[in-house]
């Protein structure tokens, strides 16, 4: 790996200044783990080193801080994303390795030969970009981080709903463009959100958050497709009614939002033939993941204004955007924005260290999902 964008030039520094300090004359080791280790009052701890763990991305600094004092930690200082290649070596020579979800972890990269690595505490809840078959087949613990993105990722479905609904980005680039002439009893007019029906494909955590919030906040019927019927609590809350498929769900909603998850079973489930389902007042609403969608098919209907609009947050692809949305004023577009607040992250990374801990102390795994 082209370690040289890893950090270790500053913790390098640092130990050349507590070398210098202790004048303990030893050539002390590139991370402040074994620093601690190797200090002369602490002589005895000498072969306990911590474990090796490497975090793909940035993380929020707080976490950041807590895996530094508990690991032999290496973070990607430029942030940049990881080859195939890094992932491999990665992998080969840490006892953790941490991804993101716009990582990618294919076979290939989990097949490497002499992996030292044991745990891959992803920094997410999707883990599609994770083969986890192989990673199974090849002895690879998965974690991932539910439940601590469920209100900000609801509250990001509900802003591209709005978006869309009431054409939000299409002002704000007319306003800023200077071509708002003044108001006028037809200008921009939209879609009423109050009152109308959310369809939603998929009703775990994050679908249930936002039926929620649009039932309570806005008044919406709520209608869901899942295999198996939801509890009877949440759907006596929301007087929520289950469709039979997602050919039932689609003629009747007036913004249909998708809350499965990503993979090779659900690529495309969003595809010409379901567009054609949907009402021609209708929005689309994504914030799942992008394969779930068929962009092209998505494309060609919003350009025949077959559908009023979509509103997205994930792409196949991203972050290389298909650049014929660029050009649609009827689609909102945020970079992959559902878990992108402070608090989030924070918890997300919390929850990440929660896992790393229990593995490394040999306790059950909260959030395994392999
Ligand atoms: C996830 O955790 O899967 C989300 O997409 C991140 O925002």
């Amino acid at each position: 790996m082209p370690t040289s964008k890893i950090s270790q030039k500053p913790i390098a520094k640092l130990n050349k200044k507590l070398a210098t300090k202790h004048d303990i004359g030893l050539s002390l080791p590139s991370h402040p783990a074994v620093l601690y280790c190797r200090h002369p009052f602490l002589f005895s701890n000498l072969t306990m080193s911590k474990p090796k763990v490497l975090i793909t991305r940035r993380w929020p600094q707080s976490v950041e801080a807590k895996l530094q004092q508990r690991y032999d930690v290496s973070f990607n200082l430029d942030d940049h994303p990881f080859t195939a290649d890094e992932f491999k070596d990665a992998l080969q020579n840490y006892d953790a390795v941490c991804p993101s979800v716009c990582d990618s972890l294919p076979a290939e990269v989990l097949n490497v030969a002499n992996k030292r690595c044991k745990i891959l505490g992803n920094f997410g809840v999707g883990y599609n970009h994770i083969d986890i078959n192989t990673a199974q087949q090849q002895g690879l613990i998965v974690t991932n981080t539910p439940g601590v993105l469920t209100q900000s990722t609801a509250d990001i479905a509900m802003t591209l709903l709005l978006m869309s609904a009431r054409r939000g980005a299409e002002g704000d680039r007319l306003v800023r463009a200077k071509q708002w002439t003044g108001w006028c009893p037809t200008h921009m007019m939209s879609s009423d959100v109050t009152g109308a029906t959310l369809g939603l494909i998929g009703f775990g955590r994050i679908a249930q958050a936002m039926a929620r919030k649009a039932h309570h906040g806005f008044g919406m019927k709520i209608l869901y497709v899942k295999p198996t019927p939801a509890d009877e609590a949440i759907v006596s809350e929301l007087q929520a009614v289950r469709c039979n498929s997602i050919e039932d769900l689609l003629p009747q909603s007036d913004y249909v939002s998708l809350h499965c998850p990503g993979g090779e079973q659900t690529r495309h489930l969003i595809n010409a033939e379901r567009l054609q389902l949907m009402k021609p007042s209708a929005h689309l609403i994504n914030t799942a993941r992008g394969d779930v969608v068929d962009s092209k098919a998505l494309i060609a209907c919003l350009q025949a204004r077959q559908i009023a609009g979509a509103g997205l947050d994930v792409y196949e692809g991203e972050p290389n955007i298909d650049p014929d949305f660029l050009s649609l004023d009827n689609v909102t577009l945020l970079p992959h924005l559902g878990s992108a607040t402070i608090a989030t992250r924070t918890a997300m990374g919390e929850k990440v260290l929660t896992n790393l801990q229990a593995y490394f102390a040999g306790e059950p795994l909260p959030d395994r999902v392999v």
